[in-house]
C-alpha cells in the first residue's frame, strides 16, 4: 500500500462529477479497466457512463484530477410481483499512488448516503473483491449458473439464424420481458447496451418474431461471455452452440438459478454448470424492504387488495 507524501495537499470529495470533467473521467477509467474501444470506456457501460447519469458519478481529485471514482446507476427492478429500486454500482477505482487512503470507502459511503436520501431498495455490483465489499456492508446474494460450452466439430445452424446485425431489436425486447428476474428496459436502452463495441447479438426463428436470442462480448468484461438470452431454452441452446461452432471460440453461458424453465435444458446440452454467487448486495433499509415485501405477499394472499 502506498501513502502519499505528507507534504502533499489533501484529496477533495467524495461530490458528484462535473460536466466538464467527464473525458477526463473516461480516460482515467480506461488506464485502470479495460475497454473495448481505447480511452473510451463509456461506450463499455453507456448507460452508467454517460455525462446525464453525472449525479451518481462521484470522484475524488488531487489538484484538480480525478483519481478516484465510483458510480452508480438507477434502474427499477422486475422481481416477480413487486418492483425495487436498485443502485448498481460500478467502476469503482482509484489511482494506483492514491491506493489504501480511504477514497473508493468514502466514495461508497457517501453513494450510499445518497441512495438513502432517493430511497433506493438495494445497492448491487458484481466484484471478485468480497473481502473488500464485506467490510462495506455488501454480502454476496442469489446464484448464477456459469455452462462452458467448447466448440464442437460440427453443429447444424438454427432455422432462421441471423447474422451479421443488423437485428430488429423491438421483438428481442420482447423476449428479455419474459424474464421473472430483470431490469426493466425501454428500446432505447436495450439499444444503448446492445451497440456496446464488439457485441455479438445473434438470433434464430421466423423474420420479424424470433423465438430466442444470445448477446456474447458485451463490453471488453464479457468477451466469450453469454451474459443475455431470452425466448425458448433449446433455441437459446442451439444459438449458443451454433455460435461457439461458427466462430470456434469456447463460450461460457450465465444464467441465474432462478430462471428455472431453462437450466433443465442447459444442464442436459452442456452438461453440469459451476454455480457463483450472483452478486454483492447491501440492502440500503432492510426493515422497510421486509415491510414491503410482507405488504406485497398479504396483497397476494388477500385478492381484494390492489397491489
Ligand atoms: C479496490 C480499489 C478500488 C480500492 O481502492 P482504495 O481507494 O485503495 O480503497 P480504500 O483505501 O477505501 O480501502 C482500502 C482498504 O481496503 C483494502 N482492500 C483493497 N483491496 C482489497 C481486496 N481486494 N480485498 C480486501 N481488502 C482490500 C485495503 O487493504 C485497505 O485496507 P486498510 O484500510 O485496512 O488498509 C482499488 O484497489 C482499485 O482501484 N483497484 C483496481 C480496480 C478494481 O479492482 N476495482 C474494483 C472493481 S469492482
Amino acid at each position: 500500500m502506498s501513502h502519499l507524501p505528507s507534504d502533499r495537499p489533501p484529496t477533495e470529495g467524495p461530490r458528484p462529477l462535473i460536466f466538464s470533467e467527464f473525458e477526463e473521467l473516461e480516460q482515467f477509467l480506461g488506464t485502470i479497466f479495460p475497454t473495448s474501444s481505447a480511452g473510451r470506456y463509456g461506450l463499455d457501460y453507456p448507460t452508467m457512463i454517460h455525462p446525464g447519469n453525472r449525479a451518481w458519478l462521484w470522484v475524488c481529485t488531487d489538484e484538480e484530477h480525478i483519481v478516484a471514482h465510483a458510480g452508480m446507476q438507477v434502474v427499477q427492478l422486475a422481481c416477480g410481483p413487486m418492483d425495487l429500486v436498485l443502485g448498481n454500482i460500478g467502476a469503482v477505482a482509484t489511482a494506483d499512488q492514491y491506493r489504501g487512503l480511504g477514497l473508493s470507502s468514502s466514495i461508497l459511503t457517501a453513494l450510499r448516503r445518497e441512495a438513502v436520501r432517493a430511497g433506493i431498495d438495494l445497492l448491487l455490483l458484481w466484484s471478485e473483491k468480497f473481502d473488500f465489499y464485506h467490510r462495506l456492508g455488501y454480502h454476496p446474494a442469489g446464484t448464477e449458473l456459469l455452462y462452458q460450452i467448447r466448440p464442437p466439430v460440427y453443429a447444424q445452424k438454427p432455422i432462421g439464424w441471423r447474422s451479421p446485425e443488423p437485428i430488429d431489436r423491438e421483438p428481442l425486447l420482447e423476449l428479455y420481458h419474459r424474464h421473472d428476474l430483470g431490469v426493466r428496459r425501454d428500446l432505447s436502452r436495450m439499444n444503448l447496451l446492445l451497440n456496446i463495441p464488439e457485441t455479438t447479438v445473434r438470433c434464430c426463428g421466423p423474420l420479424g418474431a424470433p423465438i430466442a436470442y444470445i448477446v456474447a462480448d458485451k463490453g471488453a468484461d464479457l468477451l466469450d461471455h453469454i451474459h443475455e438470452w431470452g425466448g425458448d431454452p433449446e433455441a437459446i441452446a442451439s444459438c449458443t452452440t451454433y455460435l461457439a461452432f461458427a466462430q470456434q471460440r469456447m463460450l461460457t453461458l450465465h444464467a441465474p438459478s432462478s430462471s428455472t424453465a431453462a437450466l433443465p435444458c442447459f444442464e442436459s446440452r452442456f452438461g453440469p454448470p459451476v454455480a457463483h454467487p450472483l452478486a454483492l448486495v447491501h440492502l440500503v433499509d432492510p426493515v422497510g424492504l421486509c415491510a414491503r415485501i410482507l405488504h406485497t405477499m398479504g396483497t397476494l394472499l388477500d385478492p381484494s387488495q390492489p397491489i
